[in-house]
């Protein structure tokens, strides 16, 4: 190689890494546990979510039709099932972008309390109950 291309090394490495981490859910905290009051989290839902996920959860909020990928029916059993409450709490925590997912879910750590975040994802949690 010679020596003017040796920067390409790192500049994959750094750009495989930062492929690795988008796509990666870290794991969960030691004990982690959601907690949260899925009655508090309704009316954060109603406010904050609803526009996107539908009133119900079933993915069909006001602004659904302009989002591509489409926010996942809340109220499936089959799907809902597969995630974790740390996924669910860390997706609306740090927004779609940081887990993989689509940079149109928001993180909304800067606009809810940490409590509140839990809260919603309860709610969100006890829709495919
Ligand atoms: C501007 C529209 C919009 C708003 C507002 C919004 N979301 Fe989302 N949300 C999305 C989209 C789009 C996805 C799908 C991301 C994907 O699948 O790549 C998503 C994904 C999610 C997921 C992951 C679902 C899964 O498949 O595991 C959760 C949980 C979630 N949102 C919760 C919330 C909560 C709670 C709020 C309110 C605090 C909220 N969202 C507000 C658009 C929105």
């Amino acid at each position: 190689m010679k020596i003017r291309h040796l920067w390409l090394a790192p500049t994959a490495l750094i750009l495989a890494t930062a492929t690795l981490s988008a796509w990666a859910v870290p794991p969960a905290p030691q004990g982690f546990q959601l907690g949260g009051d899925a009655t508090r989290g309704k009316a954060v839902y109603a406010r904050s979510c609803a526009l996107c996920h539908g009133p119900a959860g079933k993915g069909d909020g006001a602004m659904a039709a302009g989002l591509d990928p489409k926010p996942q029916d809340f109220t499936s059993r089959a799907e809902m099932g597969k995630r974790s409450d740390w996924e669910i709490y860390l997706v609306i925590r740090d927004g779609g972008k940081a887990v993989g997912r689509s940079p149109q879910m928001l993180s909304y750590k800067s606009m809810l309390a940490d409590p509140q975040i839990r809260d919603v994802a309860a709610y969100v949690r006890s829709l495919a109950k």
